[in-house]
Parts: C-alpha cells; sequence; structure tokens
C-alpha cells in the first residue's frame, strides 16, 4: 500500500514544527492501520560470543557464538522495545501467512523500537566456536502438526487461520526456517549471549520479549540470567518449555532436553517473579492435556508464588480467536492478537513515548 503523500507531509511537518505539541499529542485509537512507518534509523550488529584463538596457531583466531540484532527505531519512538525472539526463522515476525503485514511492521506503526534477535549459531548468527551439523529430516509435514494447522497431514482445522488454499503460503510457512539446535545446552549458549545483549541497554532499558515456541524457554531462561531489571515483559506464544525452581520438585528434560523443564536454583528462578509481567498464550484446539499447556500453568503458578505475574491465556476459548495456530502472531487475524498486545502493553505501564517520559 502506498501511503498518502498529504498525510505524510502533514505528519511531518507537525512533527518538525511543534516539538512541544508532538509530546502530548499520541496517535488516536485505535491508530489509522496504514499509517506511515517513519524510521529514524534501522541497523544490526552482534553481540555476546567469544573470540577464540586457533587451536595451534594462537595468533590466529576466530569471533563466534555471538548474537545477531537488526533493530529499527521510529521517528518518534515508545520507550519500551519490543525484542523478537523466533524459534528458527525472523519470517515469522515479518509476513502473515499469507504475505500480508507482521508483527514487525505492525509495531513500528505503533512507533515500538523494533529488534529482530537470532541467537547464536541461528539465522545471521552462524559463525559457531565449535562444529555444527545439519541432517535433511524430511520434516514438512510434521511441522504442519507441530504448527498447530491441523490434526494431522494434510487435514487442515476448518476454522484455521491460514489460506489453505494456497500452496505457495504453505511452501513460504515450511521453508522460511533455519536450523533451530534445540537442546540445554543450546538454550545456555544462546541465553548467554541474550542475556549480555539485554544487560546491556544496547536494546533499549525497558524490554519486551515477543517469543513463540522454543525461543519461550530461551527468554525464560534469559530472565533467570539478568542481573539488571532491563526485561519488563515476556510474551510467549505457545512456549515449548519452561523453567522451574529447584524446589518444584520438577525433573529436568530427558536426553539433550531439548524444550525442558530446566531446573534452576531458587533465587535465580526469583528473578521471573520481577518481571512485570508474563503471558503463556496458547493458540486454538490445544487440550489442557497438552504437555506445555500443563507446564506453563504450573511454571506460572510458581512464578505468581514469589510474587510474580504470570498468565495462560487460551485464545481460542478465552479471547473468541477461533483456528489460531502456534504462530498466532502470523495468523490471518493477526490484527486481532495484535490488539491483546496493545492491552498487555498499555495495562503494563509499556506504552509510553520516550518524550513523555523526559518532561
Ligand atoms: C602468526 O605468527 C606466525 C609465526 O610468527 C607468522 O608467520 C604469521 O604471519 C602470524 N599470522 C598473523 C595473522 O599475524
Ligand atoms: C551477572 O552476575 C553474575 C554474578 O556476579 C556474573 O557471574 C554474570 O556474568 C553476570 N552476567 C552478566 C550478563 O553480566
Ligand atoms: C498436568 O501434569 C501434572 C504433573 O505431571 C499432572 O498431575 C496433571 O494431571 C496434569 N494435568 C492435566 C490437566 O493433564
Amino acid at each position: 500500500m502506498i501511503p498518502n503523500i498529504h498525510t505524510l507531509t502533514l505528519l511531518l511537518a507537525t512533527t518538525l514544527t511543534t516539538p512541544t505539541l508532538a509530546a502530548t499529542n499520541h496517535p488516536p485509537k485505535p491508530f489509522h492501520p496504514s499509517k506511515p512507518i517513519l524510521l529514524r534509523q534501522s541497523g544490526g550488529f552482534t553481540i555476546g560470543g567469544r573470540v577464540i584463538p586457533h587451536p595451534t596457531i594462537p595468533n590466529i583466531t576466530l569471533s563466534c557464538d555471538h548474537g545477531y540484532i537488526e533493530y529499527f527505531t521510529p521517528w518518534r519512538p515508545r520507550r519500551t522495545s519490543i525484542v523478537m525472539w523466533h524459534s528458527s526463522s525472523t519470517q515469522t515476525f515479518q509476513n502473515r501467512w499469507d504475505g500480508g503485514e507482521g508483527f514487525k511492521d505492525k509495531f513500528l506503526r505503533r512507533d515500538y523500537p523494533v529488534y529482530l534477535w537470532d541467537g547464536p549459531r541461528v539465522g545471521r548468527a552462524n559463525w559457531a566456536c565449535a562444529p555444527t551439523s545439519y541432517a535433511p529430516d524430511y520434516r514438512d509435514q510434521g511441522n504442519f502438526v507441530a504448527w498447530n494447522f491441523g490434526p494431522r497431514w494434510p487435514e487442515w482445522w476448518d476454522d484455521v487461520q491460514f489460506p489453505t488454499e494456497s500452496e505457495e503460503a504453505w511452501h513460504q510457512a515450511t521453508s522460511g526456517r533455519y536450523q533451530e539446535f534445540d537442546s540445554e545446552a543450546s538454550v545456555e549458549l544462546e541465553t548467554d549471549a541474550a542475556v549480555v545483549a539485554a544487560d546491556s541497554g544496547r536494546l533499549g532499558e525497558e524490554i519486551v520479549y515477543l517469543t513463540n515456541s522454543a525461543s519461550g524457554l530461551r527468554a525464560q531462561m534469559t530472565a533467570v540470567k539478568s542481573n539488571t531489571t532491563n526485561i519488563k515483559g515476556i510474551v510467549c506464544y505457545e512456549s515449548f518449555g519452561y523453567v522451574f525452581p529447584d524446589t518444584a520438585g520438577v525433573a529436568p528434560g530427558p536426553g539433550l532436553n531439548p524444550f525442558g523443564p530446566i531446573v534452576v536454583p531458587e533465587e535465580e528462578f526469583k528473578k521471573l517473579a520481577k518481571v512485570r509481567s508474563i503471558q503463556f498464550l496458547f493458540g486454538d484446539h490445544r487440550e489442557e492435556s497438552f504437555i506445555y499447556l500443563n507446564q506453563s500453568r504450573q511454571a506460572a503458578e510458581w512464578i505468581n508464588s514469589y510474587g510474580g505475574n504470570a498468565e495462560v491465556i487460551l485464545l481460542g476459548k478465552e479471547k473468541g480467536l477461533k483456528g489460531t495456530t502456534h504462530i498466532a502472531f502470523a495468523d490471518l487475524d493477526n490484527d486481532k492478537v495484535a490488539e491483546l498486545l496493545d492491552e498487555y502493553l498499555e495495562e503494563n505501564r509499556l506504552h509510553h513515548y520516550a518524550e513523555d517520559e523526559e518532561k
């Protein structure tokens, strides 16, 4: 869609000539969905990781196991940054399933600074300090079920929020991904870099993590490792994995422990209770017996028992968003999912403009 030139000029003129008025002049609510995205800047950087010497030639090195951030700063930013942490593809935040607008643009339009994070070894941060491997495992049809598109391939849920008639949409969904590295060791490695980023202030001094699937577990672990109070919110769309205190009597997951539970000392766990608000959201067609829904209820209880503020939300049953998938922010009705996030940000006082705070 081409932004209306007249509106754009007017907006720029207002910003440039009446800075004092602009501070109190919030965009109307609900703001116009085609309000132009005005950026002050965008860019990217690596953060965290290590520089290791060659095993036998000590004067040559490798910089590795860092994370990569791409950032977008609105012209007139709100104070809180939204850090979008995908499970295995930033693409899920960039576009809706049908190619329509994703959460990245939706929240830039709302003037939130947006950060797209690739954890160590994943995506654009794939210089690893150790060998990694990729073995094709023919998982397209497995994705269909894991992402809650239907009970089994190729049976879509009747009400699924996906353009089921579009083969191209399905191909985009299943191919726009990269190697995810699911293991507890990988969670440790990725969160070591993520916490350096969070604590540095370079993602902003107020962060809300938006996560999906395995990145929900990673964001919880980052909060557990953080030494600052920069992490104000964690919003998990279908987190596959939860963190528990060692007092909970919960056993760590088996084997390489790809999806938790991860057990941490009680004192560290209490940091999750200091996060202003944590939401565990689930798509439609999930039973209470679904292991990650069950664990989310237990994890929320533990967080709240230490004075925290965690809740579990069923997007289908409780919010009327029928047919929501594993990746609700890419769903056809992602406008409604975004409105729920607006409410969360407002209720938790994370919606203020940076310039309002300075007054
Ligand atoms: C490393 O040291 C060797 C031996 O002194 C030297 O020949 C080589 O040029 C050095 N390499 C770099 C990249 O400095
Ligand atoms: C946080 O503090 C602990 C204990 O002092 C320290 O070991 C850790 O490296 C710190 N984390 C960061 C990201 O600075
Ligand atoms: C959730 O898990 C706990 C512990 O494994 C179990 O006792 C409980 O019955 C489960 N709840 C549901 C609704 O499946």
